[in-house]
C-alpha cells in the first residue's frame, strides 16, 4: 500500500494558512489562535481517520487506534507542530501530517494492530513562545516538572496556564505520561540541511542527535542620555553584550567537532535611538556532537560573559535548557534501514544537528527518526520546501515500521 500524495499535500497547505505572519511564513507560537486553529484541523483530521483523540494537561495532543492488547503500550507516531517566527510549512507540522497519513493507511487497509498505535502532535518543540524547546515532550515525561510548566512565562508575561486557558485548553490535568504506557516513538522530520539533496538520496536514518545547552544572558547597565554622557562614564549594557556576542563564533571555532554557537534572539531596554542601553536579554545556543565539548563550549561561553562583568555593569546567565547528545535506538534504525531496502528506496545514515523531541522521549522509549529532503538545505524560513514523492516515500517506510512495531517487535 503507498501513501497518498494528494492528503499529504492537502495536510500541509491546509496547516501553512493557520499563521500569524501571512505571507511572511509560518508563525504559529504554542497556545496561540493559529495553534487552537491547527490543534482543531489535527483532531479532526485525527476523528476521521478512525482515532480517538485526547489532549493532555500540557497541550500535546494524541489520537489513538486501540490494539488488539488491552492496557498495552502504544507505539507513539507522530512531531511537533508549533513553528519558530517567519518558519516554512513543513519543520514538525510534516511530521504530524505523515503519522496522520499512516493513520489513513492503517484505516483504508482496516488493519487492527496489536499494540496501540497513537498519533502525537507535541506543542513547544521550538522554544517560540516559553523558550527552552522540547517542552511538550519534557512536559510529557516529566523531564520539567508540573510546577516549572506552569511558571514559565512569554515574553509578555502571560503564564503557560493563562495561555492555555486563553484557548480554551484544561491545565488541570498537567502531568507526566505514564512511560510504561509507551512502546516506541518513531518520527519523520525534514532534515533542515543539505546532504539528503546533495546525495540526491530521500531518505536518511538518523543514528544520532546533536547535544545542545541553551542560555538567556542578562545584562545590566545603567540608562543615560546619548548626547550628554561622556563615553568614558557610559555603562552601555549593549557594547558589553556586542563584544561578548562577537566572541561566540572564536568560541565555537576553536572547540571544533562541530561545535555551534548562535544568538538569535535580543532584547534591548529601552530601545530609544537617543538613550544609551540599560540592559540587554539575549539567547546563546550552543550545540556539538560530543558531550564534553558541548560542556566545554558552554564553559567557555560562561568565562566570556563573566569577564564583562565590571565597570557598572553586571551579568546573569540563565540556562534554560540541556540536553546531551543522543543515540536513537538500534533495532529501530535497522527496521528502517531493512524496510527501505525493501521498498527499494535507497537511504543513508546520518547525524541530526537540530534538536527534536526523539532527544527527549530516546530517555525512556525506544525512538527512531527518518529525515526526508530540504530544498537548498534551507529551514527556520519561509523557503522551506520538502518534495510530496519525498514524503510518500518516508511515509511507505514509516507505516511498514509502525506496523511492524504494532505487531511484535521487540525494541
Ligand atoms: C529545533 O529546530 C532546534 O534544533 O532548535
Ligand atoms: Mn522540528
Ligand atoms: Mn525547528
Amino acid at each position: 500500500m503507498q501513501a497518498n500524495e494528494q492528503r499529504i499535500e492537502a495536510h500541509i497547505e491546509n496547516l501553512r494558512q493557520f499563521t500569524a505572519t501571512p505571507g511572511e511564513g509560518v508563525t504559529r507560537l504554542t497556545y496561540s489562535v493559529e495553534d487552537l486553529k491547527a490543534r482543531n484541523y489535527i483532531k479532526e483530521q485525527m476523528t476521521a481517520y478512525g482515532l480517538t483523540v485526547s489532549e493532555d494537561g500540557f497541550g500535546n495532543i494524541f489520537g489513538k487506534l486501540n490494539g488488539m492488547l488491552e492496557d498495552a503500550p502504544s507505539v507513539l507516531i507522530g512531531s511537533h507542530f508549533d513553528s519558530v517566527p517567519n518558519g516554512g510549512a513543513y519543520d514538525g507540522t510534516a511530521g504530524v501530517v505523515v503519522a496522520l497519513e499512516v493513520a489513513a493507511m492503517f484505516q483504508a487497509q482496516n488493519l487492527t494492530p496489536t499494540y496501540p498505535l497513537e498519533v502525537v502532535a507535541m506543542i513547544e518543540e521550538e522554544g517560540g513562545r516559553f523558550q527552552g524547546g522540547l517542552m511538550g515532550s519534557r512536559a510529557m515525561l516529566g523531564v520539567l516538572s508540573a510546577e516549572d510548566f506552569a511558571a514559565q512565562t512569554d515574553v509578555a508575561g502571560i503564564t503557560t496556564i493563562e495561555a492555555m486557558e486563553a484557548i480554551g485548553l484544561n491545565p488541570l490535568n498537567a502531568k507526566p505520561r505514564p512511560v510504561e504506557t509507551i512502546k516506541a516513538f518513531l518520527e519523520l522530520h525534514i532534515e533542515q540541511g543539505p546532504i539528503l539533496e546533495e546525495k540526491e538520496i530521500s531518505i536518511g536514518v538518523v543514528e544520532s542527535i546533536v547535544g545542545l545547552c541553551q542560555l538567556e544572558v542578562t545584562i545590566q547597565g545603567q540608562a543615560g542620555h546619548a548626547g550628554t554622557t561622556p563615553m568614558n562614564r557610559r555603562k552601555d549594557a549593549l557594547v558589553a553584550a556586542a563584544k561578548i556576542i562577537a566572541e561566540l563564533p572564536n568560541i565555537a571555532v576553536n572547540e571544533s567537532h562541530h561545535t555551534v554557537i548562535t544568538t538569535g534572539r535580543l532584547q534591548l531596554y529601552p530601545n530609544g535611538a537617543n538613550v544609551i542601553p540599560e540592559k540587554v536579554v539575549f539567547s546563546v545556543d550552543i550545540r556539538s556532537n560530543e558531550e564534553v565539548h558541548v560542556k566545554n563550549a558552554v564553559e567557555q561561553v560562561k568565562a566570556c560573559i563573566l569577564r564583562e562583568h565590571k565597570n557598572g555593569i553586571s551579568t546573569n546567565i540563565a540556562q534554560l535548557m540541556y540536553i546531551s547528545p543522543k543515540e536513537l535506538n538500534h533495532v529501530i534504525r535497522d527496521l528502517f534501514k531493512q524496510t527501505s531496502e525493501k521498498l527499494a528506496i535507497p537511504y543513508c545514515s546520518m547525524h541530526s544537528g537540530a534538536g527534536h523531541d526523539a532527544m527527549v522521549l530516546s530517555d525512556f522509549t525506544a525512538s527512531g527518526m527518518i529525515f526526508v529532503p530540504s530544498k537548498d538545505g534551507l529551514s527556520h524560513c519561509p523557503e522551506e520546501y520538502t518534495k510530496t514523492e519525498d514524503f510518500v516515500k518516508g511515509t511507505n517506510i514509516l507505516f511498514e515500521v509502525t506496523k511492524q512495531l504494532t505487531e511484535a517487535v521487540e525494541v
